[in-house]
């Protein structure tokens, strides 16, 4: 439902009133003055087509909050739903990786799922909706935090409609909805972008930590430097590891990674066969395989590749698989058993990851890591259609749509 006319003529008469002095400050629930009848969404009306709608700005409930965009990241799901649609989720308003400025909320909402105080004006992010569970909290640290959650930006179409970050605006569900939300107000919007996909390599480094084989001085290999293994080398990073060998077949993408941190490159284009490859890699460690490596390509080949490159008694945390790749062929005996390697899987995060995420952002932009520098093409929301064929195109790092207006 629209903001209804009375309620604009009230808010109208509000702020007149208030700058001539005469009345009481605005309740922390008004509506700030500005706030239009309707917003724009990109809609993903079928394959390979988002088409601006303009729906009404519902009015704001007690626990509900109203946030104007300014940003978000287009991430390889996003491309897969504008490409395939595998979730079946068409018509949908797409876009996960958001933030925004919250601009009205319900007189409820008081603190974000952190605790941590929100007013209007304060900068956001939300993660994840725990419809089906709402009992889970950020502190619960089981993996049953990703099972049956959802996130804004990958909901099935309803009459709030507002419920994608390509949008301009994203109206917060509080209350039996279970949406999260944190309070990110002191970080810059690309930090705030960038947040989501830090918050799969926290997760993915928190799970590697699981094996206790990670420490300060290993040697850590990480294969596969799209976005996510540039954020791992990041992570690792900050954590203090210094001794990283990063593999990819991009000579660009490589020297990213060295400002990301990795001391030492590995490019397999330049060296035919499993043999050579993990020569390189021994050679990039001064003759040593690796204590433990981390692989973030999602290609099932880099997944039987990377044993590899581990020692007897090594670590492994595959992360590229996000979604099903296909099989991969593994020898058990050699790979796994005779080598004792321990291997951890990841996919996505917690909530208390988000947090972590937030300070991991703080330490590497102290550190001078060039993570913002991962967005490297920015639209404005009336051309996503061009952000997702950038991606899907593989040009740069991370697209970003950004709201301006
Ligand atoms: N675990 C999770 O929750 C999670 C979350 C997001 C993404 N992912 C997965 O992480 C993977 C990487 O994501 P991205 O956005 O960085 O993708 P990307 O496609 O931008 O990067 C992949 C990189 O791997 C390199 N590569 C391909 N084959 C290789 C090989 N055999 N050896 C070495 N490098 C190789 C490519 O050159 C490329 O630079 C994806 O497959 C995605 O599904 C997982
Ligand atoms: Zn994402």
């Amino acid at each position: 439902m629209a903001v209804r006319e009375q309620d604009v003529e009230a808010i109208v008469r509000q702020i007149l009133n208030q700058m001539s002095g005469s009345a009481a400050p605005a309740a922390k629930a008004a509506p700030a003055a500005g706030i239009p009848k309707t917003a724009r969404v990109a809609m993903l009306t079928e394959l390979g087509k988002f088409e601006i709608k303009e729906f009404p700005i519902p009015e704001i409930g007690d626990d509900d909050i109203l946030v104007k965009v300014e940003g978000c990241g287009v991430c390889g799901t996003d491309a897969h739903e504008f490409k395939k649609d595998p979730f079946n989720l068409i018509p949908v308003a797409l876009g996960h990786e958001g933030t925004g400025e919250i601009v009205a909320m319900g007189k409820n909402v008081k603190v974000d799922t952190a605790g941590k105080p929100v007013s209007i004006g304060d900068k956001v992010v939300t993660c994840m909706i725990f419809k089906d569970d709402p009992e889970i909290t950020m502190f619960d640290l089981n993996k049953k935090n990703v099972g049956g959650a959802d996130v804004y930006g990958l909901l099935p179409e309803d009459d709030v409609h507002l419920n994608g970050w390509f949008a301009d605006y994203i109206f917060i569900r509080g209350g039996e909805f279970g949406s999260t939300f944190f309070n990110v107000s002191d970080l810059d919007l690309d930090s705030r972008i960038l947040i989501e996909p830090c918050a799969v390599l926290v997760h993915a480094v928190e799970r590697a930590k699981t094996t206790d084989i990670l420490r300060f001085n290993s040697r850590v290999v990480v294969q596969g430097c799209g976005p996510i293994g540039l954020i791992c080398i990041a992570v690792l990073r900050t954590l203090g590891i210094e001794n990283i060998t990063a593999v990819d077949g991009n000579e660009q993408r490589l020297q990213f990674a060295k400002r990301m941190g990795a001391n030492q490159t590995v490019n397999f284009m330049e060296l035919k066969g499993i043999e050579a490859l993990t020569e390189g890699v021994k050679a990039s460690f001064g003759g040593h395989l690796a204590d433990f490596a981390f692989q973030c390509t999602g290609n099932p080949h880099a997944h039987a590749n990377i044993y590899k490159f581990i020692r007897n008694g090594g670590g492994l945390c595959e992360l590229g698989f996000f979604i099903n790749g296909g099989d991969a062929t593994i020898n058990p005996h050699f790979d796994l058993c005779s080598k004792e390697i321990t291997l951890v899987g990841s996919w996505v995060y917690t909530l208390r990851d988000y947090v972590t995420t937030f300070d991991f952002l703080k330490r590497a932009l102290a550190i001078g890591l060039p993570l913002k520098e991962l967005i490297t093409h920015r639209f404005a929301l009336e051309d996503i259609n061009e952000a997702l064929e950038t991606n899907l195109a593989m040009k740069g790092l991370k697209i970003a749509v950004i709201n301006n207006k």
